[in-house]
């Protein structure tokens, strides 16, 4: 019987249970993809620990993966089975051996993407394209400050920037993982444990500050940001790694300087298929170009979910995981 892994409580990562599931079949507009490898990201933990709630319980977990068509419903034209595909969003429930999911959900893989690769950076990667290349449009020569530059969204985020000619500043937390971010491309790195941010970015901007913050730390980092930013700038707050940011008033952002301020979510970017295509086809076509290499720096038994779980959560993973089922 196929594995997948679920959870019927919020809670640590020992709520992670291996179960039996019988083979769901897809039904209209929606396709079974048989997984060789699942991704791991922070929102997962989200979900398992009830800040972002699971629309019900028991339920699967996990939103990323790579693999083959192995059953198609009625009304699915771009894929067929034996085809191989990969995805970023949808119902929970991708940490398994067969997830059923909608097919406007799932792109087809150029036989050049391994399924690792795949599994490593659809959600990290879109995410990417959205924020450099859509949330705030960055021009060559601009400088911008990046926060967990060594994970994983931060590993394509520095090679990306670096493609587009623009100066990263990462912060990270420790010196090994300045290292690698300096290694991805990073033009600087900050050691948040160590250094004052707004210092380093004052001195490495020479005063200039920065026109946009990239802030998935959240709660620890929040007013830290805000202060980097030059006077109009962007603060995009897009993740919650040290806890959400709650209870801001909006006179802050007068304060810190007619500031603008957006959450956003791969979601509610890629919010059709079309959409989708357009930016997987730039994903791709960075890692057929060499310009972005996947570093799968953690691989893990599917049923070894819960330790990985513990491992990202404890800021002892750099670059990508895979759960392999
Ligand atoms: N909104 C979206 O569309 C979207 C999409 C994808 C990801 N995200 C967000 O992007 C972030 C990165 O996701 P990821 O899966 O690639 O994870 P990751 O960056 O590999 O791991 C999170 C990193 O955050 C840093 N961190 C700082 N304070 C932390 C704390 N108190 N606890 C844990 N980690 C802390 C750690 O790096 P250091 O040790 O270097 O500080 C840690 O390695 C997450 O916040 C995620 O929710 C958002």
């Amino acid at each position: 019987m196929p594995k997948r892994i679920q959870f019927s409580q919020t809670g640590g990562p020992e709520v992670l249970e291996v179960v039996d599931a019988a083979p769901d079949e897809p039904k209209e507009g929606e396709v079974r993809v048989k997984n060789h490898a699942v991704g791991l990201n922070f929102i997962d933990i989200y979900f398992r620990t009830g800040l972002y709630p699971a629309p019900s319980l028991p339920s699967g977990l996990g939103t990323e993966g790579a693999g083959v068509v192995d059953a198609v419903g009625q009304g699915v034209s771009h894929l067929k089975e034996g085809d191989r595909v990969a995805y970023a969003l949808g119902p929970l429930g991708a940490y398994a051996e067969l997830h059923v999911l909608p097919a406007e959900k799932v792109v087809k893989l150029p036989e050049g993407v391994a399924f690792e690769t795949a599994a490593g950076c659809m959600l990290k990667g879109l995410t990417v394209q959205y924020l450099l290349r859509q949330t705030y449009r960055l021009q060559k020569g601009e400088t911008i400050l990046f926060h967990a530059a060594a994970g994983g969204v931060g590993s394509i985020a520095c090679q990306w920037a670096k493609a587009m000619g623009v100066k990263l500043i990462g912060t990270v937390g420790s010196k090994e993982k300045a290292e690698l971010a300096k290694k991805n491309g990073a033009w600087a790195t900050i050691d948040y444990t160590q250094e004052n941010v707004v210092e380093r970015v004052r001195e490495l901007t020479q005063g200039d500050m920065v026109p946009v913050v990239y802030d998935s730390v959240g709660k620890d980092t929040w007013e830290t940001s805000l202060d980097c930013l030059q006077k109009r700038g962007l603060m995009v707050s897009f993740g919650n790694a040290s806890g959400s940011v709650e209870g801001v008033s909006i006179n802050i952002l007068n304060q810190k300087g007619s500031l603008y301020l957006t959450r956003p979510s791969l979601a509610g970017y890629a919010d059709s298929h079309q959409r989708l295509e357009q930016m997987s086809g730039e994903l791709f076509e960075m890692l057929e170009s060499g310009k972005l290499k996947i570093d799968i720096a953690q691989r893990y038994p599917l049923d070894k979910a819960g330790e990985a779980q513990a491992a990202l959560a404890e800021r002892k993973t750099t670059g990508s995981t895979v759960l392999l089922p």
